[in-house]
């Protein structure tokens, strides 16, 4: 299946995309992550969102769809995708709605992660993820059964993301508010849109974010 993961900057978005693709087989579609590859990597994509990324703005919808549409040809997007941070405005989801009519695929679900504006701040303010393998944790709510070293490869080298300030990411949630809590009700009116109280805890979403895959396999 295809789903989409919609939710503001620190709504889980990430934690739950790697648990579903652990579980499930499925690939991550994050382009938040393949945008800061090409920054790291230096293309012209990457010159261009580097500076906005760094406001806390969005990337232009032409540059995130190039990237998506290049994604879905790659073969093991087959599997079934996790859509993580796109779409992100209206115009990227009728992209999208193109782009997967074009190659025959379908939208299975989309859920919305609802959480509260205070708590998101928190989640983002202590965050940091492994070098060596990406995995996500956080300060308070996901430390390592070891302290220091990463449960999913070892490694002790752990890095925390430069948009992750308190400016930037009160221009990221108010891109947002402004740009993509719109897709909400784009979605609801498609009778796609399934709501998930991610305020819970990171395992209670999973079960129920798991028992929605397995309804839309
Ligand atoms: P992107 O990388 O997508 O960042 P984001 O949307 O701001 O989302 P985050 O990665 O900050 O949060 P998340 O929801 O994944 O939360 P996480 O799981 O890490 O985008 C970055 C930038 O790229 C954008 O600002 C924009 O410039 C550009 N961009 C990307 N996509 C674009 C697009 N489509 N169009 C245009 N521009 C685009 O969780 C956060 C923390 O909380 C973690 O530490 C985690 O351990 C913890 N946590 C998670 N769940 C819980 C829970 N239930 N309880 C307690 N703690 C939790
Ligand atoms: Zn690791």
């Amino acid at each position: 299946p295809n789903l989409i993961l919609l939710g503001p900057p620190g709504a889980g978005k990430g934690t739950q995309a790697r648990m579903l693709t652990d579980g499930h087989g499925l690939v991550q579609l994050s382009t938040g992550d393949l945008l800061r590859e090409a920054v790291a990597r230096g293309t012209s994509a990457g010159k261009a969102a580097d500076e906005v990324m760094k406001a806390g703005g969005l990337v232009s919808d032409d540059i995130v769809i190039a990237i998506v549409n290049d994604r879905l040809d790659q073969p093991d997007a087959a599997a079934g995708v996790i859509f993580d941070g796109f779409p992100r405005t209206v115009a990227q989801a009728e992209a999208l709605d193109g782009l997967l009519a074009d190659k025959g695929l379908s939208l299975d679900a989309v859920v919305s992660l609802e959480v509260q504006d205070d708590a998101m701040i928190e989640r983002i303010s202590g965050r940091y993820t492994c070098a060596g393998c990406g995995e996500g944790y956080h300060d308070t709510y996901k430390t390592p059964a070891k302290a220091g070293a990463c449960d999913q490869c070892g490694g002790t080298e752990m890095k925390r993301r430069a948009d992750d300030n308190a400016e930037t990411v009160a221009e990221r949630l108010k891109a947002y508010h402004a740009q993509t809590a719109p897709l909400i009700a784009y979605y609801d009116f498609k009778r796609v849109l399934r709501r998930v109280d991610a305020m819970d805890d990171i395992g209670a979403i999973g079960t129920q974010l798991n028992a929605i895959v397995a309804k839309a396999s």
